[in-house]
């Protein structure tokens, strides 16, 4: 069968490795790709978001399963396109990735049919905004409504930070129309973690839980990036909060879809948050985590094409999901500067060294094939994975083979999995 991924980072680099492992599979395309995922499958130059260039290469081609990696397209409706075409397509229709491309949205859905999530309150007008602020307790939290690269949120510790927010979000417009509306949010405090579930509208299945750690330095300090690292499972993540969690979180959610007419089939990933008073959404999204899918689908036992046509067809219930009972932990490789302002284009090496070493993998998230080889081409170059019988086992080989890469601005944090000493 031909499969076609839609998305360029790491994430996609391990959908793409986990398709690769399908038997059923014998052409994988990609678009548009980067220089890992080209060992793999073919790149296509079709930016993601050009939905009817993807749907009209995936017509020529006779694509056998389209998989979105990517938000963006999601959002923006390129399942709806591939399905008024007739073509095989897994993720969310744009009625269902709204649970990720409106913060409003996803919180409402939470309060109609309580969800456990932070209160919160939403406004159109900076005017309002800011008067509810004089009456607020701090910190608080600000959340563009649309989708702003994951720097949506903002966390303010004074009246006058959250002052400032509004204005950056709503007036400003700093992550463009994502600031037409603004969810402000009760700051939580507790371990996050993130369960990617899949769904066929009716029926959901969790995933292996991880956790990420999205600010860039070393103890949680600096700016909020895409992710740096991950491991998974997270031993936080216990089977109390998981039973919890089924009953009060994942089953309602899909459930909710499907009761507003917005089923959602694809990955649905919730971001929770475990505090002192129970578990609580902080967020949703309509596709696999990046960098989560580094360290949760390399433990998948099943094939993964087997799993999304399942999802496609409504038979999620017949497939039982399950991971290796090890553990598996990525470090990103990150081009110094991140994420403000950094240099690209510095040749990276050893990768080499990742194709003879079973279980250890180096996700390509910004790269470029040039003629001197493989170049850095953005702020998250790699996320280095490996696995180990159990965590620390995985952190020890995980940092080991970063020792393996070398790139002139290369920068990581030296902190990720830390967490996992305190159980
Ligand atoms: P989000 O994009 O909603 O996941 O937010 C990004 C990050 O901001 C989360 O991973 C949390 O670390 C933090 N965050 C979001 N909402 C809250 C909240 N209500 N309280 C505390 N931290 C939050
Ligand atoms: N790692 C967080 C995300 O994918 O949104």
């Amino acid at each position: 069968m031909k499969v076609l991924v839609v998305g360029s980072g790491g994430r996609e680099h391990a959908i793409v490795a986990s398709v690769a492992r399908s038997p059923r599979v014998n052409k994988i395309y990609c678009a548009p790709g980067n220089a890992g995922i080209g060992e793999l499958a073919e790149c296509v130059p079709i930016p993601a978001m050009d939905i009817a260039e993807m749907v009209a290469f995936a017509k020529e081609k006779e694509i056998d399963l389209t998989i979105v990696g990517m938000d963006d397209p999601l959002v923006a409706g390129m399942v709806d396109a591939f399905e008024a075409q007739d073509l095989r397509v897994f993720g969310p229709r744009k009625n269902a990735a709204i649970i990720e491309g409106s913060k409003a949205f996803s919180k409402d859905l939470m309060k109609k049919y309580n969800i456990p999530t932070a209160s919160y309150e939403t406004f159109m007008s900076a005017e309002e905004a800011k008067k509810y602020l004089e009456t607020s307790e701090y910190p608080i939290v600000l959340k563009a409504d649309g989708l702003a690269l994951g720097k949506g949120v903002l966390i303010c510790n004074t009246k006058e930070e959250a002052i400032d927010g509004v204005k950056s979000i709503m007036e400003d417009k700093k992550f463009g129309s994502a600031g037409n509306k603004l969810v402000i949010e009760e700051f939580m405090t507790g371990r996050e973690v993130s369960v990617l579930c899949f769904c066929d509208g009716k029926t959901i299945k969790t995933m292996t839980s991880a956790q990420d750690h999205k600010r860039a330095g070393d103890g949680d300090t600096g700016l909020n990036t895409g992710g740096m690292g991950t491991f998974s499972p997270s031993p936080f993540y216990t089977e109390e909060i998981d039973a919890f969690c089924r009953e009060h979180i994942y089953q309602p959610t899909i459930d909710a879809m499907a009761a507003e007419g917005r089923p959602f089939v694809g990955v649905l990933f919730c971001g929770l948050m475990i505090t002192p008073k129970g578990v609580k959404v902080l967020e949703y999204n309509a596709r696999f985590g990046d960098p989560e899918a580094q360290v949760v689908l390399p433990r998948m036992k099943n094939d993964i094409i087997d799993v999304v046509e399942a999802c496609i067809d409504g038979r999620l219930d017949e497939i039982d999901l399950q991971f290796e009972d090890n553990a598996a932990v990525c470090v990103v490789l990150a081009s110094d500067g991140y994420p403000v302002k950094y240099d690209k284009g510095f040749l990276i090496e050893g990768l080499d060294k990742f194709k003879d070493n079973e279980g250890y993998y180096a996700f390509h998230a910004g790269t470029k094939q040039t003629a001197a080889g493989v170049v850095t081409n953005g702020g998250r170059v790699l996320g280095i994975t490996a696995k180990g019988e159990n965590l620390h086992k995985a952190r020890e080989n995980a940092y080991a083979a970063t020792e393996w890469i070398s790139f002139d601005n290369k920068y990581m944090r030296n902190d990720i999995g830390k967490a996992i000493d305190e159980v």
